[in-house]
């Protein structure tokens, strides 16, 4: 099987697409169907997706909306024993070395396994038919309401490389929705500051938003990060907190306000609502009944996800981004160490790992004077963009370390403290995630086209390009190889775009006439033989090319070789992407499929391409559906 499997998935990479087509396009040799799909039954009563007949009660028992961050995790002779026993392997193996981060994947001989996907948000001009009717307004917010959050289906297979179907019927299917009940725990859990009239503890938190991107924990758990949270709700928006989070008094595009007092904050008792928002939420898909938690260690902010590895001596770190221009990347090292067995006492003990620990923000410095980096993203005269950079703290062990923060307010306000310490502003950090196999951290800055307008900062060498519009990719080798060092070196791996037509571009040294184009890099993942994975978000609109999946070896004279994997259908973005190069299959989240379009005129029917006019067969409708994919060997 899989002649690849040492070098990685073998491929030939496939011609950009354009951006117009309503095509999922994949290498020759191999073949794809979708896993699950937006309005797919997972829980008892659900009916197949009727676009006519949208309810929020079916919405509460099918798969949700706009897929983002997703994970395949074993299942097979466990409820988790095999898999945590493997761990425990696995653990042991890389225990010292600054590496912990065992992606825990199925293997090729595994017949079941737990799918578990982010629904970001909703398109409701996609979804519903326009209508001024109050009650079928409301009905379909509802709906939305009941579409978004996180969600955990089982599937099965037969046989090794063969794609997974998945269960409509299994007791570890789940959704996770606005209505869904989390704990707290950390610095803010009970705070004044997340008390509303209808939580007057501060405990007790209703629903999750914005669910963007994820991580898979070495304790077999998944992190989602809470991301634009603050576009569902209308505030008072006169505090310096909420101006800075980008909470306003102006009616929100969802109107969920409408449907629930708590997402209008000038509401008396729900002042605090927004402050409830913006987490890593933590979700244990063996345990279908546990509340998911939200873990305020981790700070406040538009947080793209989060990725677990291990220091040196096994505390968690986990490296996060907040996806707005000119804001900041952050790391959490936990107090406690993580214990490596897979028994329930050692499982609850790992759950606690994130409630309390450090959290830090990272300071750059460049190695390049300031008058060669001109911002047009030339390479210094020293050859690279390169430096030095340090972790800075917001919190040591839950004690704030900035003046004038108390310890809840530093997390519930983290992008004020961070400001306070004079954090670097960034590109826009998205995914951030360790490589399993060398521990350097890999930053996807997707784009920043306000750097350099009148009144922001100029370009920086870990930011070298004004009005930045394709992205770059940052390499982070944290001293010592310990992840929970507060010093590191770093250098840009990419500087992203279309080199036919782009000077400004770097590919870590690879000729550039040899490798596929590449623009605004969001989520990034690796294979088993460390080669790093990039999906993107946004070529469409930089580069006139359909977004899609890359691979990018980091080692040798490969090291920077773009190499394209598959193309999403138009208005799509890729998501989520999973490499099991064990059986030779790749997985990914194809995200608001056209998205531009309307009801009445769409510009995508994909996955199910029911020709226009024509009667939908069982189980398809005639409208684009965000999906889960699944490539593999034909
Ligand atoms: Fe939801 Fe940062 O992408
Ligand atoms: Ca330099
Ligand atoms: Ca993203
Ligand atoms: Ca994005």
């Amino acid at each position: 099987k899989g002649g690849g499997s040492r070098a990685g998935l073998a491929f030939g990479a496939i011609a950009p697409q354009p951006a117009t087509q309503d095509a999922f396009t994949v290498p020759d040799g191999y073949a794809w169907s979708p896993v699950i799909r937006w309005g797919d039954p997972i829980l008892p009563g659900g009916r197949a997706l009727d676009l006519a007949d949208q309810t929020e009660a079916q919405q509460l028992l099918q798969f949700g909306y706009n897929n983002d961050y997703l994970d395949l995790m074993p299942l097979d002779d466990c409820k988790g024993r095999g898999f945590y026993n493997g761990r425990r392997q696995e653990f042991s193996r890389k225990r010292g070395k600054g590496r912990g981060k065992d992606t825990g994947k199925p293997r090729s001989s595994s017949r079941k396994a737990l799918l578990v996907a982010n629904h970001e948000y909703v398109n409701p001009s996609i979804m519903f038919s326009p209508t001024e009717d109050p009650a079928v307004l409301s009905e379909q917010r509802r709906v939305a309401m009941a579409a978004q959050g996180m969600a955990v289906v089982e599937l099965r297979r037969k046989r090794a490389g063969q794609p997974w179907t998945y269960q409509v019927s299994s007791d570890y299917n789940r959704r996770i929705h606005t209505g869904t009940a989390f704990d707290v725990s950390g610095p803010a859990a009970g705070s004044p500051l997340l008390r509303t009239v209808a939580d007057p503890s501060g405990t007790t938190i209703l629903g999750t938003l914005g669910n963007c991107a994820g991580g898979t924990t070495p304790w077999g758990t998944v992190l989602s990060g809470e991301e634009n949270f603050n576009g569902y709700f209308r505030t008072a928006g006169t505090s310096a907190g909420d101006a800075r989070y980008g909470l306003r008094d102006s009616a929100t595009s969802g109107g969920w306000e409408h449907e629930d007092p708590r997402f209008d904050a000038r509401n008396p008792g729900y002042e605090n609502e927004p402050n409830r928002f913006g987490w890593i939420v933590e979700l244990d898909p063996y345990e279908p009944d546990a509340a998911p938690v939200k873990h305020t260690a981790l700070g406040r902010f538009k947080h793209e996800g989060a990725n677990v590895c291990l220091s040196a001596d096994a505390r968690a770190v986990a490296y996060m981004g907040d996806d707005e221009r000119f804001d900041y990347l952050y790391k959490f090292v936990s107090t406690q160490r993580m214990l490596p067995g897979g028994s329930k006492k050692d499982r609850a003990h790992n759950k606690q790992l994130l409630s309390s620990g450090s959290l830090y923000v990272a300071r750059f410095s460049g190695t390049s004077p300031a008058e060669e980096i001109d911002g047009t993203g030339t390479l210094p005269s020293d050859g690279a963009f390169d430096g030095t950079g340090e972790w800075v703290p917001l919190t040591i062990d839950g004690v704030s370390q900035v003046p004038g923060f108390a310890d809840d307010e530093v997390v519930v306000l983290a992008r004020l403290a961070a400001d306070a310490v004079g954090a670097t502003k960034m590109d826009r950090c998205e995914d951030v995630e360790p490589s399993p196999t060398t521990g350097r951290v890999y930053v996807a800055c997707t784009n920043n086209t306000n750097r350099g307008k009148t009144g922001q900062e100029g370009a920086t060498e870990v930011n070298p390009r004004l009005a930045n519009r394709d992205g770059h990719v940052v390499e982070i080798a944290e001293d010592g190889g310990d992840a929970a060092s507060t010093t590191f070196r770093w250098s840009l791996l990419l500087v992203c775009g279309d080199p036919s037509r782009n000077v400004s571009t770097y590919f870590a040294g690879f000729p550039a006439d040899r490798v596929s184009p590449i623009s605004c890099p969001d989520n990034v993942a690796f294979d088993d033989s460390g080669n790093l994975w990039i999906s993107t978000d946004g070529q469409p609109g930089t580069i006139g090319l359909a977004d899609g999946l890359f691979k990018v070896p980091l080692e040798g004279a490969e090291r920077g070789h773009v190499q394209q994997f598959l193309a999403v259908p138009v208005d799509a973005e890729t998501c989520g992407p999973v490499i099991h190069q064990d059986d030779q299959m790749v997985f990914v989240a194809v995200q608001h499929p056209g998205e531009d379009g309307t009801v009445a005129a769409p510009t995508s029917t994909f996955p199910d391409y029911v020709p226009a006019g024509a009667t939908a067969p069982a189980g398809a409708v005639a409208g684009p559906r965000p999906s889960v994919v699944q490539v593999w060997r034909a």
